[in-house]
């Protein structure tokens, strides 16, 4: 196969989103038809014994312990970053420099002006053919797609309403250790940035309207925590200093633990939003309604193939939310995968992820959500760390700079 056909990837991080990745990368060329072939050419991480098992797992040709060698190689066209926010900035900037394409995971970076920064060079980069998009992989659940189609269409009339909510329940223990995701200076913040970002960018994406102004609270319910064994994900074991006399050293938790806001969109909706790790019993609910004048629409993950419909121009005696089981050939990207009713999972939407980049750079389209729409993210959630550190006064969230969205 010619390197003209072939879309050479370096990836940086290799752990639970890096698995998904992988996952994404290895099958995208075996589902879909697409003009360029992904190799998997290097993974990184920063221990050599671990990357090189992860290498072997995930199906890397080659791995590193310095994403920069992997940023200068000649024979790689696209990093893909799936380590913690406190890199994203360094890494992509440096990519973008050496005129690779890259798919950055969100939140796009940790601070306000590093993603500035990672969008200008973004457009600049644009100019010379270079993509750049980031994962906001919810987008890409078939059902979300679908209902983002059908508010596009009209079918729910003007959007009054929006209502979303984002519940993890993975620290609600005490004893969960001090991981990097609640540590201000690797995550940038903590359910609000890790979970809320993505209802703010898919309520944004389905809506079609951007949030202008919030008023916001935040909470950190447990504010010490134990030092992990290791800075791991989203499980992780504490230190145990059990039989040898030390107590077990604890350190401050510097994120917060869940953030409520409301919020005004530029379309004339308001909407709720709620992302939390205290919701006990809830793992991964990720729930939106948005309620127009002509009907609503609801999606819930936990039913990843179902969108609900209520359509209020029908007959009084008809009118009920339906569940539309999104598994038919005509609804987005499922005409690549089973027969209409054998469900697809959480992984699929990685691989959507994949195959919309790997289309838009064989074509030379702009992928969304672009690094400037990934900005506009972080400047909401700038708005509701601002509004909750003002006794939740009523804030705006800052506009995107021209220089960024030329
Ligand atoms: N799209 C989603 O739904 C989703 C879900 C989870 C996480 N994320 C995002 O993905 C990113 C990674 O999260 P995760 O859950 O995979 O974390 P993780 O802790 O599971 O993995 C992080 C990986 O990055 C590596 N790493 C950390 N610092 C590094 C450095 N300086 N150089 C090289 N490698 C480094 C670690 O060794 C590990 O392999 C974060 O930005 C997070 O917000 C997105």
């Amino acid at each position: 196969m010619s390197t003209q056909s072939l879309l050479r990837v370096g990836m940086v991080g290799y752990a639970f989103m890096g698995a998904a990745h992988s996952q994404a990368w290895r099958t995208v060329n075996r589902v879909f038809d697409l003009p360029l072939h992904v190799r998997m050419t290097a993974v990184c991480g920063r221990d050599e014994a671990n990357v090189a098992a992860a290498a072997a797992r995930l199906g890397w040709q080659e791995h590193t312990t310095d994403w920069r060698s992997l940023v200068a190689r000649d024979d790689i066209d696209l990093i893909d970053v799936c380590t913690p926010g406190d890199s994203h900035a360094e890494i992509a900037l440096a990519a973008l420099a050496a005129g690779k394409h890259v798919l950055c995971e969100k939140p796009l970076a940790n601070t306000i002006a590093e993603a500035r920064e990672m969008a200008a060079a973004a457009v600049r980069a644009e100019a010379a053919g270079i993509r750049s998009m980031c994962g906001f992989n919810y987008r890409r659940v078939p059902a979300v797609s679908l209902m983002r189609r059908m508010v596009a269409d009209g079918r729910i009339g003007d959007i009054r309403h929006i209502r979303a909510a984002y519940l993890q329940d993975w620290i609600t223990d005490p004893q969960f250790p001090l991981v990097w995701r609640l540590q201000k200076d690797k995550a940038g913040s903590g359910a609000l940035g890790d979970i809320g970002a993505h209802i703010i960018d898919l309520t944004q994406f389905v809506s079609g309207q951007s949030i202008t102004g919030v008023t916001a609270l935040t909470e950190t319910f447990v504010k010490e925590r134990p030092l992990p064994q290791a800075s791991s994900g989203l499980s992780a074991a504490a230190e145990d200093n059990s039989g040898n006399g030390t107590p077990i050293a604890t350190g401050p938790v510097t994120v917060d633990d869940a953030a409520l806001f409301l919020a005004r969109l530029d379309g004339g909706a308001i909407a709720t939003y709620e992302a939390t790790r205290f919701a006990t019993g809830r793992k991964n609910g990720l729930r939106v309604e948005i309620n127009g004048s002509r009907g609503s629409v609801a999606f819930d993950f936990e039913r990843m193939n179902e969108l609900e419909f209520y359509d209020a121009t029908r007959p009084s005696g008809e009118q009920g939310f339906t569940r539309i089981l999104v598994t038919e050939p005509d609804h987005p990207y499922l005409s690549a995968w089973w027969p209409p009713g054998h469900g697809i999972g959480y992984e699929h939407a990685f691989t959507h992820q994949a195959r919309d980049l790997v289309e838009a750079i064989a074509t030379g389209a702009d992928p969304t959500p672009s690094f400037t729409d990934a900005l506009q993210v972080q400047l909401v959630l700038d708005a509701v760390i601002r509004s909750a550190d003002h006794g939740s006064a009523w804030t705006d969230v800052e506009p995107i700079l021209a220089e960024v969205a030329a």
